[in-house]
């Protein structure tokens, strides 16, 4: 097996047996059409990347159907505002700016008041109808050098290119870069933030690990990608979101670097997360937490109690998928998103219902599927007095 950016081995070390797409929320009617691919996870030890040996292709993922809008959490509203703000040092009036993946323009929306010129490129087109309709340009499709090559007054010119929770999802990196490379002005800066590898395997939120999710970074993995196309990681800078990510600052000049990176890398080596031993020991922690967490439910349904989940997350899919967990055990899960309610979770059928649904049936117990949003999920649902749990401390 090879790595897909070096051409180098790729060492595989966990499967997690078969799974859906982690998105295909799905009716009762396509049940047996469902699409199932082998999930096995491997470590590529020349660039210290974390990457899935197999994944479905991306337009089974990110299409038409695609029902995951970032503008459905508040926090992560405030956080792309946050966001916005910290990339201003990197721009000029009149800079232009590119989003990849801009999923509904939650991002970009933070730089319509100013002079500065946007672009959002994204290829499912639930989410960037939805971004077109609140005035954020926005080029439906992927981003790749043959879609790029007719932007022509961004073609080397662009002062800022951003990305969040995206690169991760983008089988053909090297493809990428290039596409950055040809974009990206002279002094240009390319920021994007991604699930945290050393957070995965600290947290063991394995549910990190799904289709979409083809790579796990780190920054010694970042840097040593993006330094075969003559990109300098610059800075380096832990971010809550998404259960613990981090936030990737590159550019061509070395000659500015954060004053944390330093720290970062050392944390790394401590770490091991540049060694293919640190993800042996992740595997059996997998299935240390897995064993945990069948049991923990095993043991509510043995007392009687009643179980609901909450948010119907595309990490959910791994969890559910994984441990074998379906309407044996969960009810139903309720969640916010209008494209999922009345359908079924992928692989498991689990019901999604919406929150009145949850209000008016309130089950003993909750899985918090959505537990990276734990305290903005808390605070709202205070009348809920039961118990709140998930594979990963709360
Ligand atoms: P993800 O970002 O972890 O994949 O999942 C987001 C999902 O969680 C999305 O379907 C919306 C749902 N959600 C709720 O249902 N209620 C909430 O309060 C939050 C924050 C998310």
């Amino acid at each position: 097996m090879k790595c897909k950016i070096t051409n180098t081995p790729l060492e595989p070390f966990m499967s997690f047996g078969k799974m859906p797409i982690a998105n295909g929320f799905i009716d009762e009617k396509n049940f047996s059409k469902e699409f199932f691919f082998n999930m096995e996870v491997g470590f590529n030890e020349e660039l210290s990347l974390f990457q899935l040996n197999d994944h479905p292709k991306p337009e089974e993922m990110f299409n038409k159907d695609y029902p995951f809008f970032t503008g459905s959490s508040e926090y992560m509203k405030n956080h792309f505002k946050n966001y916005a703000n910290f990339t201003k040092k990197y721009l000029k009036t009149n800079s232009k700016i590119i989003e990849i993946g801009s999923n509904d323009g939650t991002f970009l929306k933070n730089f319509l008041d100013a002079e500065n010129k946007i672009l959002g490129i994204e290829p499912s087109k639930s989410v960037a109808d939805v971004a077109i309709k609140n005035n954020i340009p926005t080029l439906n499709n992927f981003f790749n050098t043959s879609n790029i090559k007719t932007l022509n007054e961004f073609l080397g010119n662009t002062d800022l290119i951003c990305a969040s929770n995206v690169i991760c999802h983008v089988p053909d990196l090297n493809n990428l870069i290039e596409s950055v490379d040809l974009l990206l002005s002279k002094e240009g800066t390319f920021i994007f933030e991604e699930p945290y590898l050393g957070s995965m395997f600290e947290k063991i939120s394995y549910d990190q690990i799904y289709d979409e999710h083809i790579f796990m970074f780190s920054a010694s993995s970042v840097s040593k990608i993006f330094q075969r196309y003559n990109f300098h990681l610059i800075d380096s800078i832990p971010q809550v979101t998404h259960g613990g990510s981090m936030r990737y600052v590159l550019k061509r000049k070395k000659n500015e670097s954060g004053k944390d990176l330093k720290k970062i890398f050392d944390y790394e080596k401590n770490k091991k997360l540049n060694k293919l031993d640190s993800c042996i020991n992740f595997k059996k922690n997998c299935e240390i937490s897995k064993e945990k967490i069948v049991e923990k439910i095993k043991f509510f349904k043995e007392n009687g109690k009643s179980i609901c989940g909450y948010a119907a997350t595309s990490k959910s899919t791994t969890i559910l998928n994984y441990c074998k967990i379906g309407t044996n055990y969960i009810d139903y899960i309720c969640d916010t998103t209008k494209e999922k309610i009345g359908k079924f979770s992928p692989g498991m059928h689990i019901p999604i219902k919406d929150m009145n649904f949850f209000h008016n049936n309130m089950r003993d117990c909750v899985y918090l599927f959505a537990w990276n949003h734990k305290d903005e999920i808390f605070n709202k649902e205070k009348s809920f007095k039961g118990e709140w749990f998930s594979h990963v401390e709360l």
